[in-house]
């Protein structure tokens, strides 16, 4: 164990610690927002790529994690990489641990594009968010806020599916661009966390609703209920598990995700979002199969495809970590 190196910024220790209960002052979900809005706690920032690491700002603490495309060569000096508050480590097992260097508190927040994360360590390594993302969630935001804008009518809400849906930025931005989404992941705590995560971003009242389930599961039953959606964003992993053991592997079950998820859709939906992260699963690939499920959105919708990127904060090199295939019905 090395010694602590770092002293956290006082914001983001007072807004840690007052949400974690420690002081008798506790900060709203709005004093936080605010505390963000104003500049007063750090933005994520992707300080360095290089020989298979990416070193990260994250809302004050800084992190060494694993990046698998990052085959170039880092530019900042290895004392610089050194400088961290915890460096994440992989067991052989795929697990993994963090060997921390400086102290960090049990959660804390952070921005990220335009949203707001509580942010903790967890042992895979991740942090509560996925920062590529944030150019869709902008995409979600205004494609639907520009529909919205075209008809006021509180009932006339598209309606938007999320499936593995994990801490809740697509929704979050889906319903703050006026959409009424349903969440749906399979585990309970990363659920609770998006419900902390709308909270901090000010989603109003009502916007979102939340499942705990299986997403193919969720599809069959959705489907029988009669409930159909406006839109659908799904984010798979290449291999998950749904609350009662279900195994999902995404090479073996992406046709009948697919097929089931096109069944909950109302005829010509107005939005339909497949991103992943898995080998193989080229902007081609999906386009081609979201083609195959969805073929009159040749005509239909304009189709755009491409790789998900974090720009580095100094020069803006971009680090690209998976694929979008995403459809929105022309006007
Ligand atoms: C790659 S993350 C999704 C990232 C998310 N879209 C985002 O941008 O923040 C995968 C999520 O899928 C969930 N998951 C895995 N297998 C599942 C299953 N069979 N049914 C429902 N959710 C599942 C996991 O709990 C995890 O939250």
């Amino acid at each position: 164990m090395k010694k602590a190196t770092k002293p956290a910024p006082k914001s983001v220790k007072k807004v840690a610690a007052a949400t974690q209960g420690t002081n008798d002052d506790r900060l709203s979900p709005e004093e936080i927002l605010r505390a963000f809005q104003s500049g007063e706690a750090k933005p994520y920032r992707l300080l360095d790529t290089g020989d298979g690491r990416k070193l990260e700002d994250v809302g004050g603490y800084s992190f060494n994690r694993q990046c698998p495309v990052a085959f170039w060569r880092a530019k900042k000096s290895p004392a610089e990489w050194r400088r961290v508050h915890a460096e994440h480590k992989r067991t052989d097992t795929g697990g993994g641990y963090w060997e921390q260097s400086g102290k960090t508190p049990p959660y804390w927040f952070t921005q990220v594009g335009r949203l707001v994360f509580k942010t903790k360590m967890t042992a895979f390594g991740h942090l509560g968010f996925f920062a590529e993302q944030a150019e869709q969630w902008d995409w979600f935001h205004d494609s639907i806020a520009a529909r919205v804008a075209t008809n006021a009518n509180d009932d006339a809400r598209p309606r938007v599916l999320n499936l593995f849906g994990y801490t809740g930025g697509s929704s979050i931005a889906c319903a703050l661009g006026g959409a009424v989404v349903t969440h749906v992941d399979a585990a309970k705590g990363v659920v609770d966390w998006s419900r902390q995560n709308a909270a901090l971003n000010g989603v109003p009242e009502g916007r979102m609703r939340y499942a705990v389930e299986d997403c193919l599961v969720f599809l069959e039953r959705e489907a029988k209920r009669g409930n159909r959606y406006d839109g659908l964003i799904m984010d798979p992993p290449s291999y998950g598990r749904g609350p009662n053991k279900e195994v999902f592997k995404l090479e073996d079950d992406v046709l009948k995700l697919l097929d089931r998820a096109k069944a909950v859709l109302k005829p010509s939906p107005m939005l339909f979002h497949f991103s992943c992260h898995t080998p193989g699963f080229t902007p081609v690939v999906l386009k081609e199969l979201v083609l195959d499920i969805f073929p009159a959105f040749r005509d239909t919708h304009a189709i755009e495809t491409g790789e998900m990127l974090v720009r580095e904060s100094a020069d803006g090199r971009p680090v690209p970590s998976g694929f979008y295939c995403r459809s929105l019905k022309k006007a």
